[in-house]
């Protein structure tokens, strides 16, 4: 369905939850204009219909209308997913006119200074809010994406208020995931039980109330979870990754299993990457399935949850995911919530 482009590791910003790895890729490593451009046609012959362009910030290179243009003519859907605060007016006319169809833009709080205390930069959310206006605008589909953790879920009201004030179409409520960045920093992040019970109720009602207006998706966080959800809609199934430096993987954490080679498509086609490569091979499908998934009626819902997940708390990603009740080292989702203790998060940085 869709191809996840990492376009770049460089970010202006310091999110402490993002996945990308704790070795970020320095821009020297990364791939080529050409090199993007030939992925994205040979994505979209192997019927991909959607390209996100993210990273990092996807903004920070110098060849992003390119990319869009080179995406777009390929016959993808093209949405960028950006922090936006060095989105200038010029630049998104040029991002527009080479095709883009949609502009994500993440916030980090609802007031500036607990989202530029997240970001790491002051100043951040102002220039969030005016970038947000320029591609409403322009008449370009608009997603805010906010991250949700335990330091700004208790605003999630003025979350939603903000989203509705902008004249997103969309609004994305996701709990922080933890991977990369976001698992080192995980004890700083993790939320109370009863921060998310709240959340579920204010955000619930507010969906309801906004139908027809602005939608929103609530990714619920699985430590508080029975059932864990299916992870980029199953390994291998509907989304691949490609990192800065041009590897393919079925997920952005992929890289943490130990064990699986992942295919350089600096020379390798997308086809083979996706058909034939054992890394996608491994964990698609239900042939992999330790007990309890294997004879759960579940498998072909949630496909067994989440490999990285699974590698992160029990050390084997082939493994149930923890946060299935089914499985035997469930108590690891406690266990975690419990040590969440710590308040200062480490920025992400190079
Ligand atoms: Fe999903 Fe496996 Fe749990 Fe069944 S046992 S609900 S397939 S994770
Ligand atoms: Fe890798 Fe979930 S993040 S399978």
């Amino acid at each position: 369905m869709a191809l996840l482009a990492e376009l770049t590791h460089r970010c202006p910003l310091a999110c402490p939850y993002c996945s990308n790895p704790l070795e970020l890729t320095r821009a020297s490593a990364e791939l080529e204009t050409a090199d993007w451009l030939r992925i994205f046609r040979e994505a979209a012959a192997l019927g991909a219909m959607q390209v996100h362009l993210s990273g990092g910030e996807p903004l920070a290179r110098a060849d992003i209308v390119d990319l869009v243009a080179g995406a777009h003519e390929a016959g993808l859907y093209t949405n960028l997913i950006t922090a936006a605060v060095t989105l200038s007016p010029g630049r998104l006319d040029a991002l527009a006119s080479a095709g883009l169809d949609h502009v994500q833009i993440s916030l980090q709080d609802a007031d500036a200074a607990g989202a530029d205390r997240i970001a790491g930069l002051a100043g951040a959310h102002a220039r969030k809010l005016r970038a947000a206006e320029m591609v409403r605008s322009r008449g370009l589909a608009l997603t805010l994406n906010v991250v949700v953790h335990r330091h700004n879920l208790d605003r999630i009201e003025e979350l939603i208020e903000l989203g509705v004030a902008s004249g997103a179409g969309r609004m994305e409520i996701a709990h922080a995931q933890y991977h990369g960045w976001g698992l080192a920093n995980r004890a700083a992040l993790l939320p109370r039980a009863d921060q998310v019970r709240r959340a579920v109720s204010v955000v619930g009602a507010a969906a309801a109330r906004l139908r027809g207006r602005m939608a929103i998706d609530h990714v619920l966080p699985d430590h508080f979870a029975a059932r864990p959800k299916a992870c980029m809609g199953g390994w291998a199934r509907r989304f691949f990754v490609v990192s800065p430096q041009g590897r393919a993987m079925p997920c952005h954490a992929a890289d943490t299993i130990p064990g699986l080679a992942f295919p350089d498509l600096r020379r390798t086609p997308v086809a083979e990457a996706w058909q034939e490569a054992e890394a996608f091979r491994r964990f698609r499908g239900t042939g992999w399935m330790p007990e309890p998934c294997r004879g759960c009626e579940r498998r072909e819902v949630d496909w067994g949850g989440c490999r990285c997940q699974a590698l992160a708390l029990t050390g084997d990603a082939a493994a149930t995911d923890p946060a299935c009740a089914l499985s035997p080292q469930h108590h690891r989702m406690a266990e975690a919530v419990g040590d969440a203790t710590v308040d200062a998060f480490r920025p992400r940085r190079f």
